[in-house]
């Protein structure tokens, strides 16, 4: 514990900066003099200092030796797994090097359909079959849920050749799933667990959040350190710690997908991020559980609003970090996307995204009740100012089934394509993916075969204006398919 007092990446990096080096490297800006004036002027001078290069003060982030080293080992400590990777492009590209890490062309991977889009990178760039489970959503909080741990284990009895199962928790809503489970059940069957928890680096510091996945035995598991913790955007950890996988293989694939010139201010909020969290995390995420949940509370006692509680994720047997706001908006009769708009132009408050149903207000180590207090008292005045038309929006994933009979490496890298009219397109195969929101799930992935009922759906949403993401022109009028 002695030593998470040190940053040795920051720390170094200060000392170079406050020698004021003669700079012959990139970048060209040299140490911000060349910046553009306004940008400095309003950012200062300093953190310029902290933009270098690779040099053998600092070292390579490929091959570190040194204080990234150091930094690295410190993190692997704090999270209590045999190595961390610093990444400089999010879980993002933590997801994809995953993937490449515990596959190679040809095995199979179980995976949730509701995964961030980095998993399908993943999936082409590695060449590995996918093998879906829907997830499953729930009306009356309209939220998709991540696989269960039974879900999981029918998928692992039904596919047993698949190679690692790939789960997302916590989910986009703080929800977590049974981790210890799953990862017992991958081990007993001798496969890899892979764990996106982009939203979840800070649950190893307090003893009231739901369990992390490093704690529950994941091999391999990506944080988006940046999302609660404070490292700066972009700012994410790989952990390793399996005796599955070879580490050097996880080195390679990382390697193969950051830049060779990474921000070390990046970095160096990596290494201060990492020690305020050992040192101050607890103390710190306390005053934010205690500013989320009595936000809760209060969003609660509003006429048109609601916010679930952990009691009743638990009852359903899940887990909540209960630092994320999940506001259902329902009852106002204007949908989440509305009340976004309102919120920002009217009473200066961003949230992190929303869908037709939900806003999602995400807290983070530097927010404090005063936040929370702005978000419910521009709510209550949204209430009472504003009042839509009741809708009948209801949450659903349609029932449609398909079949992968391509590889999507194949579709993306070697086929064919040509594009077809939507309602001719039946019995070709994609080659594009498209997702309507509500729900966000994917209807079609490259490799799967285009069914009547697919077009059928597709053709009904599109005749409504129902926003396709993945569609190439502004009405669904073709698809992208496989020509045969
Ligand atoms: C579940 C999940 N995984 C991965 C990512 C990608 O993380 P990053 O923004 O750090 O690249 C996100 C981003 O929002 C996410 O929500």
């Amino acid at each position: 514990m002695k030593t998470q007092h040190k940053a040795p990446l920051f720390e170094t990096l200060l000392s170079h900066a406050k020698r004021k080096v003669t700079s012959f490297h990139t970048p060209g800006h040299k140490n911000g003099r060349g910046i553009d004036q306004k940008l400095r002027s309003f950012t200062g001078e300093n953190s310029y200092y902290f933009d270098v290069t690779v040099f053998p003060e600092v070292y390579s982030l490929h091959d570190p030796v040194g204080s990234i080293k150091k930094a690295e080992e410190l993190m692997a400590r704090a999270y209590g797994v045999e190595h961390s990777f610093f990444l400089v492009n999010g879980s993002t590209v933590g997801n994809i090097a995953m993937i490449l890490s515990a596959c190679k062309p040809g095995n199979s991977v179980i995976v949730s359909r509701s995964s961030h889009k980095s998993i399908m990178s993943g999936i082409i760039l590695a060449g590995v079959w996918p093998i879906w489970i829907q997830p499953k959503i729930d009306q009356n909080l309209d939220i998709i849920f991540n696989s269960s741990a039974a879900e999981i284990e029918e998928a692992l009895n039904r596919y047993p050749e698949a190679k690692a199962v790939f789960i997302t928790s916590p989910s986009y809503n703080g929800i977590t799933t049974d981790l210890f489970k799953i990862a017992e059940l991958c081990h007993l069957r001798g496969k890899i667990l892979l764990v996106d928890e982009a939203h979840g680096a800070h649950l190893k510091f307090h003893k009231d959040l739901p369990v992390s996945a490093v704690e529950a035995g994941a091999d391999l598991c990506v944080q988006s350190t940046h999302k609660i913790l404070s490292a700066l955007s972009q700012g994410s950890a790989l952990h390793f710690n399996s005796s599955l996988m070879d580490v050097s293989r996880v080195k390679s694939a990382v390697s193969m997908l950051q830049t060779t010139s990474p921000n070390y201010l990046i970095l160096a909020s990596l290494d201060l991020a990492r020690r305020q969290a050992m040192l101050n995390g607890e103390a710190m995420l306390d005053k934010v559980i205690q500013a989320a949940e009595y936000g809760r509370k209060e969003i609660n006692r509003l006429a048109k609003f609601s916010c679930f509680t952990r009691q009743h994720i638990n009852s359903l047997g899940y887990d909540l970090d209960q630092t994320k706001l999940t506001i259902n908006v329902t009852r106002t009769g204007l949908s989440g996307y509305q009340i976004e708009d309102i919120l920002a132009k009217e009473y200066n408050v961003q949230v992190d995204c929303a869908d037709i149903f939900n806003l999602i207000a995400i807290m983070g180590i530097g927010s404090d009740r005063s936040d929370v207090q702005a978000l419910v008292d521009a709510l209550e005045d949204i209430e009472k100012k504003y009042s839509g038309q009741q809708q009948n929006w209801i949450l659903q994933i349609p029932s449609l089934s398909t079949e992968m009979v391509m590889m999507p490496r194949d579709v993306y890298l070697s086929a064919k394509t040509k594009r077809v009219p939507l309602s001719k397109a039946a019995g070709f195969i994609a080659a594009q993916t498209l997702t309507p929101y509500p729900p966000g799930i994917p209807v079609l992935i490259p490799g799967e075969r285009v069914t009547k009922e697919i077009v059928e759906y597709l053709m009904d949403l599109s005749a409504k204006d129902i926003r396709i993401s993945g569609q190439e022109t502004e009405e669904l009028k073709t698809l992208k398919v496989v020509a045969s």
